[in-house]
């Protein structure tokens, strides 16, 4: 079963939405890299991005019945969303949470996640280099 990666709202945006916090790889560019270090970890992945919660919600459902894993950057709803908590928790999946920017060092509203509580690993901080490095470690998991 292949490791579902999912991202969410404005991420669509990556490399021109404030890449002085972002950076100015490209959504585009994280989904070709992360398919590309599958490949060589011999992983299968599907890749997502919805700005609708529903819509990251019912990918969470599918991924409960098709697939192995969870790698979310759950963007702004990481703060907000508690359907996107109860989701990761009914799919009983491994489930690492990235974030680019190290929230922790950012505004107050972005220390707080609904989501971690459901992730095994949390990676923030590590640009699109988090991405990676939770497939590494569902890889050797
Ligand atoms: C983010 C951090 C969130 O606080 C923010 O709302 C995002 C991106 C990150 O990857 O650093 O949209 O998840």
């Amino acid at each position: 079963k292949p490791i579902f990666v999912l991202n969410g709202p404005n991420l669509n945006l990556l490399g021109t939405r404030r890449p002085e916090v972002y950076g100015r790889t490209t959504l585009a560019d994280v989904e070709r890299s992360v398919r590309e270090h599958a490949e060589r970890l011999g992983l299968g992945i599907e890749f997502m991005q919805s700005n609708h919660e529903g819509a990251l919600v019912d990918e969470i459902q599918r991924a409960r019945e098709e697939a192995a894993g969870i790698v979310i950057n759950p963007a702004a709803y990481t703060h907000t969303s508690v359907a996107l908590h109860d989701a990761l928790e009914a799919a009983e999946l491994p489930v690492v949470e990235v974030h680019l920017s190290n929230v922790h060092r950012r505004e107050e509203f972005r220390h707080r996640s609904f989501v971690s509580p459901q992730a095994e690993v949390v990676i923030a901080g590590a640009g699109p280099q988090g991405y990676l490095m939770a497939l590494d470690y569902l890889a050797r998991r």
